[in-house]
């Protein structure tokens, strides 16, 4: 038998050990101590009847995101099953208690998420199963350069509407649109308010600055798996505020 609970902070190392094996975008130990301590209620594991952590999700709340312009928004960081016990249902289990709480603690008005183009089972958990919906295609997403879809799920209806018609014509993000996105970063206004969230948006499969980071996990960061089978981060935000980082010191 396999129990679903929300994640202690003991549990912490135990989600990054299983995001370690199951994906290529890892994280250091602080961004899901970041998660835990700011969002405890979107954070779950799958154990085992032995104890043993088999599966987790990683949410939060959009930071930006609960103000005029922007609905509260959940978001799915990271989710992932050990492969022997996949097909079990664990992970939507996963997602749907994640999800209840968004609703429930945050009140969220959806729920978004970045996959890969090819995670084909992934695809088809979000979208057939959980009824997800692709709102771009986001181009070099990933650190390897492979697309992403970014997807939402609604939970008020109202916002689709309004997203589908703010989406209209933009499902594929276009390259020009990606670099001119890219080319932004540079703003220093944008890389102060950046820097205050220095610890949400570590990402370690990149080789960390020697400075900044204490745990060096990009050095066992490498998944077990087929990078095909890949996952929900946000590489390119930590791609963009590394390289701002960068910029501000010159
Ligand atoms: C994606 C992942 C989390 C799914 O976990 P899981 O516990 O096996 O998923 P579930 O058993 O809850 O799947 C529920 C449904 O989703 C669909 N699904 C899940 N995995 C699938 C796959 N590999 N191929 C096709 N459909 C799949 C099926 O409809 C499944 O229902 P079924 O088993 O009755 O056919 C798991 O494969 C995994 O950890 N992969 C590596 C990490 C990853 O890719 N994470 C997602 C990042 S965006």
């Amino acid at each position: 038998m396999v129990g679903i609970r929300r994640a202690t902070l003991d549990d912490l190392i135990h989600m990054q050990q299983t995001n370690l094996m199951c994906l290529p975008e890892n994280y250091q130990l602080k961004y899901y101590l970041y998660h835990g301590l700011s969002w405890p209620h979107l954070l779950h594991v799958a154990e085992t009847d032995s104890g043993r952590i088999v599966g987790y999700v990683l949410a939060k709340i959009d930071e930006e995101s609960g103000n005029k312009d922007k609905p509260i928004s959940g978001h799915i960081t990271s989710i992932s099953v050990h492969r022997e016990y996949r097909k079990l249902g664990i992970a939507k289990r996963l997602m749907d208690i994640c999800m209840e709480e968004m609703v429930e603690i945050y009140d969220a008005a959806h729920c978004s998420l970045n996959v890969r183009v090819g995670n084909v089972g992934a695809m088809s958990l979000y979208r057939d199963v959980l009824g997800f919906k692709v709102l771009q295609e986001e181009i070099d997403y990933y650190a390897d350069d492979e697309n992403a879809y970014e997807m939402r799920k609604y939970f008020k209806p109202e916002y689709e509407e309004i997203d589908a018609e703010q989406y209209s014509g933009a499902a594929k993000k276009g390259k020009k649109q990606a670099d001119a996105e890219k080319m932004n970063v540079g703003d220093e206004d944008d890389a102060g308010e950046e820097d205050k969230q220095e610890v949400a948006k570590e990402e370690t499969k990149e080789q960390p600055d020697q400075d900044e980071v204490e745990d060096k996990p990009s050095e066992v960061s490498e998944s077990t798996e087929n990078t095909q089978e890949a996952g929900s981060a946000e590489p390119t935000a930590s791609k963009k505020k590394k390289k701002n980082r960068k910029k501000k010191r010159r």
